[in-house]
């Protein structure tokens, strides 16, 4: 299989290119993996060292609304399946800038879209979120017929791009799948996501900032179990489904649990927490309910949390390079004029 990966520079997209050539091989033969990325603050070359090494892959610096050269890529690479990872990712950030989710989550993905079907690739995958679905309740799960009701413009953007997926499916027959993730962890995530963001702030003695009561939940799943259910619905998926992949009840924790976790893992003081102003529109708690992706496509996942969230603390530990390169970077200076502040409005831990 050729596979065009568009933002594989980022966290859940190197980590897929790595697992596809070092670990997934042997289920599934990536003949050739094509990285196209624009390298926003979010991509970052570091994330794909050493995959020069394999002929197969190759990296494409680009935006994906550049339709010229998608469609020179896609000729030009001979590709047979797309994986559309590409897009702005971070709640937060579209609070403060919800056109950027536009341009690339709505713009971006039909842009690509509509290449890929002019082309005729034989499949398009779409990785979206749980996100899209809003906020449960104290019990229950996100089906796939669970109406949408996205709460965020990251949200939003994301339905928007699902919707005209699956309209490319309704209307011109075009093979396309959407995958609904919840939260993912491992390696190389970005440090303004919760768990790298705590861990590394922890490492420094910096203060944690939880958000209002710290009491929402969100279900988590390690990194190279998404690879592998992204694999399973490209290869063994039913064109114009949407599946859902989650983490299952185990791996729901509040922020206060995961938080307390890895203070107990690096053996930091709880004095660290602070409590600080609540995300506008924060979800209170998503949880996925991933029978149709386990009955139909045989994925389950398969890293439990505990473990998972040690061998990251681990990383992050031995990567302090490339997390300290980031951080006395421009996105230090972002996150100090937007979010740093939120620490004068702590009310403790
Ligand atoms: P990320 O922010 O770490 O990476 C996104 C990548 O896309 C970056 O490398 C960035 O440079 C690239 N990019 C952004 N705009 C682009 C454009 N216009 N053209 C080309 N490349 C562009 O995000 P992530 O956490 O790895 O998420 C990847 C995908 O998975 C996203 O679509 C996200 O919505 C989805 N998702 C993420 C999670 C999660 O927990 N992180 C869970 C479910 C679904
Ligand atoms: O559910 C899937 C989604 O998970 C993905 O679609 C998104 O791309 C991904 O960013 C993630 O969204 P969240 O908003 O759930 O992730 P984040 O790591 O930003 O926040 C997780 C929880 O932690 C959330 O309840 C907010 C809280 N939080 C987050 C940060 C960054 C804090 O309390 N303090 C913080 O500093």
């Amino acid at each position: 299989m050729r596979i065009l990966v568009t933002g594989g520079a980022g966290f859940i997209g190197s980590n897929f290119v790595r697992w596809l050539h070092e670990r997934g091989g042997s289920e599934y033969k990536a003949e050739r993996v094509i990285v196209l990325d624009s390298l926003t603050y979010a991509g970052n070359l570091a994330n794909l060292d050493g995959l020069d090494a394999h002929s197969s892959f190759r990296f494409v610096k680009g935006d994906i609304r550049d339709a010229d050269l998608v469609q020179s890529l896609l000729k030009e690479e001979r590709i047979d399946a797309v994986i559309n990872f590409a897009a702005e990712s971070h709640v937060d950030r579209s609070i403060l800038d919800p056109l950027s989710f536009v341009r690339t989550n709505i713009e971006g993905t039909q842009v690509l879209l509509n290449v890929s079907q002019e082309l005729e690739i034989p499949r398009f995958l779409q990785v979206s979120t749980d996100e899209v679905y809003g906020s449960l309740g104290p019990t229950g799960a996100f089906v796939e017929e669970t109406p949408i009701d996205p709460s965020s413009a990251y949200s939003a953007s994301k339905a928007a791009a699902d919707m005209l997926v699956l309209a490319a499916w309704k209307t011109h027959g075009y093979a396309v799948s959407v995958t609904r993730c919840t939260n993912n962890y491992g390696p190389f995530q970005f440090p303004e996501k919760l768990i790298p963001l705590f861990i590394t702030n922890a490492m420094a003695d910096q203060p944690l900032p939880l958000y209002g009561d710290g009491k929402n939940v969100r279900s988590w799943l390690h990194v190279d179990d998404h690879s592998d259910a992204i694999m399973k619905v490209l290869t063994k998926g039913t064109a114009g489904e949407v599946y859902n992949i989650g983490g299952g009840e185990e791996s729901e924790k509040q922020n206060v649990e995961v938080t307390q976790a890895i203070l107990t893992i690096l053996d930091k003081p709880s004095d660290l927490v602070k409590h600080v102003e609540d995300r506008l529109g924060h979800d209170r708690r998503y949880a996925v309910d991933y029978s149709k992706i386990n009955k139909e496509l045989g994925w389950a996942p398969s890293v439990p949390f505990e473990v998972g969230l040690q061998e990251t603390v681990t990383w992050y530990l031995e990567n302090q390079s490339w997390w300290q390169a980031i951080k006395s970077g421009e996105y230090m200076k972002f996150y100090e004029k937007n979010y740093a502040g939120k620490l004068d409005t702590a009310v403790g831990n």
